[in-house]
């Protein structure tokens, strides 16, 4: 534990990286998983559970707090980490992403974005500004610079303006975060799928002085090829002392790629949302828990598991919650799936640490191939 922001480099294993990452709140294991608590909740999970899993670190959102309940609230309430009974560190999305997929009559200019919430279709404004003000009264531990991400595919015109505006949202986020001692403040690379734009971006973020960067507006709707040919083109521009996050990724295939071109952190809703649509995720491969196959099954979905849900329940069981659809599956399944997601990078990181990273990653996709994914 540490009263400042660090990152330390504990091992490689050619690209791969194992690292820490240092706050006040507690350390981060990388690579890392962070689940997905946007609205102050994990959700179908309670936070000891989560912790239980073996998760260092969630994530929650500006967008969905500063509509509901309020940041001011939280704030008076005694922050985030008091809020919703998890201790540990939090890292906040600034608003920028949400801004664009989730609210209504939105008006994007250089100050910001204007906007109405999705909820009750109140006004609201976000700017750098703004979204690093809600994220200090958050308390939230790694702040996220305000960005635009645009949805892939796009014109290298739409791409080069997004990347440009977000640069300069960059160096205004950068200005407001100020000296938040114990804090950090992440850049985000942006750039859509060109590769000059995403060198430019990288380049930039990385000669200012961020605490670490991120890669954004991948995972947008392209396959799998275009983001990784992406990450090959961004990561050797990134600084290698600086924890590297990939933003709303992904599957664990797409983890198990980006962790071996060198990507140090992940989010996603994909374990805790496929939990509560009767999708699991196993060292198997990805079970449909809705399939009438599996009404019968008096076996568990892996005996072998670390996590007891996905040893002491029947996928029969599992089935009849689904299919009735009662909370209790989407809660097991939703703790399998957030479970078996940090088995995965438990695994990975030993792996990298004794470098046997290739051996793990044949083996792993063995195991995927031998389920009905
Ligand atoms: N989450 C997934 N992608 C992005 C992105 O490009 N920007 C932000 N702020 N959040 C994201």
């Amino acid at each position: 534990m540490t009263e400042q922001f660090s990152f330390r480099l504990l091992a490689k294993d050619g690209a791969a990286r194992r690292g820490l990452v240092s706050t006040p709140r507690g350390d981060i294991r990388t690579p890392a998983f962070m689940p997905v608590g946007t609205a102050a909740t994990v959700k179908a999970m309670f936070p000891q559970d989560v912790r239980a899993t073996g998760a260092d670190i969630v994530l929650g959102n500006v967008y969905h707090l500063m509509l509901r309940p309020g940041a001011e609230r939280i704030a008076a309430l005694g922050g985030l980490h008091k809020f919703m009974n998890w201790p540990h560190p939090i890292l906040t999305d600034s608003g920028g992403f949400q801004v664009m997929s989730l609210s209504k009559l939105r008006k994007l200019n250089e100050e910001g974005v204007a906007f109405q919430s999705h909820i009750d279709g109140s006004r609201h404004m976000l700017t750098p500004e703004r979204s690093m003000e809600i994220q200090r009264l958050l308390d939230s531990d790694i702040h996220m610079q305000f960005d635009e991400c645009v949805r892939l595919p796009c014109t290298d015109a739409e791409a080069e303006r997004a990347m440009r505006l977000s640069l300069r949202w960059a160096e205004r986020s950068r200005k407001a975060f100020g000296d938040a001692r114990g804090k950090a403040l992440f850049g985000i690379v942006q750039g859509g799928a060109s590769p000059p734009l995403r060198i430019e971006s990288a380049k930039a973020l990385a000669a200012m002085d961020f605490h670490g960067l991120a890669i954004g507006g991948l995972a947008v709707g392209e396959p799998q090829d275009v983001m990784l040919a992406m990450l090959d083109i961004v990561i050797p521009h990134l600084p290698e002392e600086k924890p590297r996050y990939l933003m709303g990724v992904g599957t664990p295939d797409d983890i198990v790629q980006s962790v071996l071109r060198g990507v140090d952190m992940f989010d996603c809703v994909m374990p805790t949302r496929a939990g509560r649509h009767g999708l699991a995720y196993t060292r198997f491969g990805r079970v449909n828990l809705r399939n009438a196959r599996h009404a019968d099954d008096a076996a568990p979905l892996d005996e072998g598991a670390a996590c007891a849900s996905a040893r002491d329940y029947s996928r029969a069981y599992l089935h009849h919650l689904v299919k009735a659809q009662e909370i209790l599956g989407m809660m097991l399944l939703t703790e399998i799936n957030v479970a078996y997601y940090q088995e995965l990078m438990a695994g990975l990181r030993e792996a990298i640490e004794q470098g046997r990273l290739a051996d793990f990653i044949v083996q792993t996709k063995e195991g995927w191939a031998r389920g009905e994914a």
